[in-house]
């Protein structure tokens, strides 16, 4: 770590943090009695805290985004030159990066043409709720203007993006939400809600069938889906799912969005998520790893097909997407992930994801051979989850404070991974891990002989 901080300077640090930063998703009780931890400096996979203390980060910064790992000079280069050139200008007006990324973007996904900028998942999210409703009133007299959601999927933490929220844990508090969507089951095999099904995968996407034609199909204009089910238990779709997806889609004229806000750029082996599946959405939203972290930027993409219907009629003053991002104006984010896709290109990551995504699988799957408290094994490419259990006949899930402790037990042997954390009562029970795509087998086998070590401790 080149920051050495002397021992007075960590304690003031920690004192004002503690005194004014108000953390995300922490309880701060906790605080009165233990020290809150300031990260400093991050490597390649590596992080250092305030006390010199070093961790090999297995989640890509907390949340899935460091893609391209700590460090990049490249980037921060590229930001830094841009941001002398022309930090900002307001999103009415192109840009020489914003330009040049969507083109570089929209060459990754085939069959979408647009890309409108803005700053968060959240965001992204909100941008494609905004364009459904603004179909539904222009162009179907106001029907097909329901969202679906799913059960156990999240979608970002605005009002919008709460109420598609498929996770209790998230969203209950702080409502009354915005009417007109509407929840559809699950897609979890492991946790079978039809076991009488000759067909897991067309049984759970039927399901959003029965919700289209029990809304009406006339009043269902789109449904938001993560291609994997991240924070909601790292959950991959049973065979045959999507595709019956996208034929339910087709039938009902019911737009398909697709929240790659996790499993975009690379994370499980190909560009995008849906790309696994073969699927063509209406709309892809795309944030985290976009610019892993080096800058604020998320992308709602389109079809040209969409994006006529906002320019119909020229003479009608609100015949257009009357949206404003503010932040989608920062000139440092498409000019990190302009350079952040460079590096996912030419260190060849994609294939890297592959490589270390099938040792991780087979690490864990290793570990679950010795440890019955792993009830399955989920995930694509560098996105993994282990769902624990306390009882693999049942699957009874572990007990929340005992993933916990597994977590902290990894962080206290320099290995920082992830657990579902406050999405579903009694189901925050799956351990999360999503390395940078730049991780090596090293890295892959110390974070599972950690996980192991840690499971032999704790359960
Ligand atoms: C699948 C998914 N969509 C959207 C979001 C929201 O993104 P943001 O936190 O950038 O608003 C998240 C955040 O974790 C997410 O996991």
């Amino acid at each position: 770590m080149n920051i050495m901080l002397k021992t007075n300077d960590i304690a003031d640090l920690v004192e004002a943090d503690r005194a004014h930063v108000w953390h995300h998703l922490s309880q701060h009780k906790s605080y009165e009695t233990v020290d809150p931890q300031l990260m400093v400096e991050g490597r390649g996979m590596r992080v250092w805290d305030a006390t010199g203390k070093e961790y090999l980060d297995a989640t890509s910064g907390g949340v899935w985004t460091v893609n391209v790992g700590y460090g990049r000079e490249t980037i921060a280069d590229a930001v830094r030159d841009q941001l002398v050139k022309l930090n900002y200008f307001a999103g009415a007006k192109g840009s020489i990066p914003g330009a040049r990324f969507a083109q570089k973007l929209i060459e990754k996904m085939p069959g979408l043409t647009r890309v409108y900028y803005s700053n968060s998942g959240s965001e992204a999210n909100e941008k494609v709720f905004k364009m459904v409703r603004q179909i539904a009133a222009r162009h179907h007299g106001g029907r097909k203007w329901k969202i679906l959601y799913r059960e156990r999927d999240y979608h970002g933490t605005t009002f919008g993006a709460l109420a598609a929220c498929g996770q209790p844990q998230r969203n209950t508090d702080y409502g009354p939400y915005p009417p007109g969507f509407v929840e559809v089951p699950h897609c979890l095999e492991y946790r079978n809600q039809y076991p009488d099904a000759a067909d897991y995968g067309i049984a759970a996407a039927d399901a959003i069938e029965a919700v289209i034609l029990r809304e009406g199909p006339d009043t269902v204009g789109a449904i938001c889906l993560e291609p994997i089910t991240a924070g909601g238990g790292v959950i991959t779709p049973p065979a045959s799912y999507w595709e019956r997806v996208q034929e339910i889609c087709t039938k009902y004229n019911v737009l398909l969005h697709i929240d790659e806000v996790v499993c975009g750029l690379g994370r499980t082996g190909m560009w995008f998520g849906y790309q696994q599946y073969g699927v063509q959405p209406d709309f892809v939203t795309v944030a985290k790893g976009l610019a892993s972290g080096y800058a604020a930027i998320s992308c709602t993409i389109t079809t040209e097909a969409i994006f006529d219907l906002f320019k119909t009629d020229a003479s009608d003053p609100m015949n257009h997407f009357r949206d404003i991002s503010t932040f989608g104006g920062c000139l440092a984010g498409p000019a990190a992930a302009l350079e952040n896709m460079r590096i996912i290109e030419d260190e060849e990551l994609l294939a890297n994801t592959v490589a270390m995504g099938q040792r991780l699988r087979n690490n864990l799957l290793g570990l679950m051979e010795k440890h019955p408290v792993i009830g399955e094994v989920r995930g694509c490419g560098l996105f993994q989850g282990a769902e624990l259990v306390a009882d693999r006949t049942t699957k009874e899930p572990l007990a929340e404070a005992k993933v916990q402790a597994v977590v902290a037990k990894c962080m206290s042997m320099g290995v920082i991974i992830g657990a579902t954390n406050r999405s579903l009562p009694g189901l925050n029970n799956t351990l999360t891990l999503s390395p940078a795509l730049i991780a090596t087998a090293a890295d892959i086998d110390t974070i599972t002989a950690t996980i192991g070590e840690a499971l032999t401790a704790i359960v």
